[in-house]
């Protein structure tokens, strides 16, 4: 059987979040040099927006649920976003990587509902011909708002489920989800064994506070593992690393 996996790296982790639109060398290459040593052979990545899209973003006040008809604005997003992803790629594919990218805003569409409507054809085909295809969060039309911002992991979602992940990765400066005490939980199954730990089973935190995640990650229907840089590595080659987190 071939495994398919899906790979996040968080914005925190690719570029300096003190700087805007600065990428962070070290951390890219580091995390660089451990895809391209993997031998995954179907790999998606998405990574996130760090001191690029976030700090756009801001500025043009476009968030999830708040969007903007302002051209000008979505499209300083976008771009910002676009400018990431050509680093990451380029670094990617001079280490011997097959990546490409794939834009979330000329794919997808959220409806009135917010309903993300996001197909998979261009990835899958990718993948097919054994390319990495590199997603990033972005900017995405939205009836009735215009344009909002659809994130990482909201796209991490989408590939698990389109693409019948095997396992999922989501590559933050955290190693892992914490319990009450600080230490790394090895492994969730059940959000009400650490409801407590992560504030509590009423949290309504829809920001991408850890509870959320937690509960977003027990539904994919595949492992998910949350875990530091330093544990790519580990996690690229089959093994657990961080959190696992699987419903
Ligand atoms: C944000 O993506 C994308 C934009 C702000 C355009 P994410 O929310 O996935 O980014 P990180 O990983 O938190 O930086």
């Amino acid at each position: 059987m071939t495994v398919t996996v899906v790979l996040k790296l968080g914005g925190s982790v690719v570029t300096d979040k003190e700087t805007p639109e600065t990428v962070d060398d070290d951390a890219l290459d580091a995390v660089v040099a451990d895809i391209a040593a993997a031998d995954v052979p179907r790999l998606a990545l998405v990574h996130g927006g760090g001191s690029f899209g976030h700090h756009q973003a801001e500025t043009h006040g476009v968030t999830r649920t708040e969007g903007s008809h302002d051209a000008a604005g979505v499209w300083a997003i976008h771009d910002a976003m676009r400018r990431l992803n050509d680093e990451v790629v380029r670094r990617l594919q001079a280490a011997g990587v097959p990546a490409l990218p794939v834009r979330p805003f000329s794919v997808g569409a959220r409806d009135a509902e917010a309903a993300l409507s996001f197909p998979l054809d261009s990835t899958a085909t990718m993948l097919e011909e054994g390319f990495v295809p590199v997603l990033h969060g972005d900017v995405i039309a939205h009836a009735g708002a215009g344009a909002t911002i659809i994130s990482g992991d909201e796209l991490v979602t989408r590939l698990a489920g389109g693409l019948d992940a095997d396992r999922v990765g989501l590559c933050s400066t955290v190693p892992g989800v914490y319990d009450g005490d600080g230490e790394v939980i090895p492994e969730i199954t059940a959000f009400e064994t650490v409801a407590d730990a992560l504030g509590g089973s009423e949290s309504t935190d829809v920001t991408g506070g850890m509870a959320a995640k937690v509960r977003a990650l027990l539904e994919l229907g595949a492992p998910a593992h949350v875990f530091g840089p330093d544990a790519l590595a580990a996690f690229l080659d089959g093994d657990a690393a961080g959190t696992v987190i699987s419903g």
